[in-house]
């Protein structure tokens, strides 16, 4: 089983992770048995699977009940799941109460959106044996607060950007997750943290790379994202596609120039 010794392991080996949203048994069988390292129970399903049109109305136990399905399934990924909107801004003991109901039901570490106003929040967690990914940069949840989806870290921002990863690092945060931030950037931010960093939207140079299921398998209804590449096309199967997907993170090949953003 994939633990978060495999994980920074794999950074210090320079074998880039691969990892992707999943929200039931058989598919976390499925990709597990493909390669894919790590299996996220993202509150992307409110969009993906719930049909809503944000993540802001997932729930906790819209998740517990989603980590479970995947923890049936999975054989050897590590399983990260979301707190969801509303599940652990309040204080850092309503975050440790909704995580420990993630790993009773069977994730491996849980991840949390914001910058370095809530690293303490992620060293409170990491103290008491749950390990963190903590998501910087577009962070969905605050969708209202950022006026849309919108590239971060951009200019001033950058130095920010930095501080807020730098700042759950030194709190123990066992993953440091970007989402839509100029790829130079991501690329300072991996150099910088000795913990492993992933990608959605950030660039080749992250120490692994995410993407929601729906997206890569092209079954999204919504837009899809500059990020975004569809790993059906030329595949006769979602096992293929699953599989090309990982051997282009392994690769290198995945994100391409195409899929990242300046600065
Ligand atoms: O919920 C999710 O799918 C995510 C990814 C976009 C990283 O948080």
């Amino acid at each position: 089983m994939n633990t978060i010794h495999t994980l920074k392991n794999m950074k210090a080996a320079g074998e880039k992770i691969a990892m992707l949203t999943c929200y039931e048994a058989s598919f976390a069988r499925l990709m597990s048995e493909q390669g894919v390292d790590v299996l996220l129970v993202g509150d992307s399903l409110g969009m993906a699977v719930q049909g809503k049109s944000s993540t802001l109305p997932v729930s906790l136990d819209d998740i517990c009940y989603h980590t479970a399905a995947v923890a049936r399934g999975n054989e050897q990924a590590l399983i990260m799941a979301d707190l969801p909107f509303g599940s652990y801004q309040q204080s850092k003991e309503q975050a440790f109460a909704a995580a420990a109901q993630l790993m009773a039901a069977g994730a491996h570490m849980v991840k949390l959106e914001g910058g370095a106003w809530i690293a303490e929040t992620t060293a409170f967690l990491q103290q008491r044996g749950i390990p963190v990914c903590a998501h910087i940069g577009l962070t969905p949840q605050s969708v209202n607060t950022l006026g849309g989806y919108k590239v971060q870290g951009r200019g001033a921002a950058a130095a920010q950007l930095m501080d807020d990863a730098q700042a759950h690092a030194n709190a123990g945060a066992d993953v440091v997750l970007m989402e839509c931030v100029p790829a130079q950037l991501a690329a300072q931010v991996t150099a910088a943290l000795s913990c492993p960093t992933i990608g959605i939207g950030a660039g080749v140079d992250c120490d692994g790379q995410v993407l929601v299921m729906h997206d890569m398998l092209g079954i999204y209804h919504g837009k899809t994202a500059k990020f975004v590449k569809n790993f059906m096309q030329g595949q006769n199967s979602i096992q293929a596609a699953i599989a090309t997907y990982v051997a282009e993170v392994k690769a290198k090949t995945f994100p391409a120039e195409i899929h990242s953003f300046g600065n």
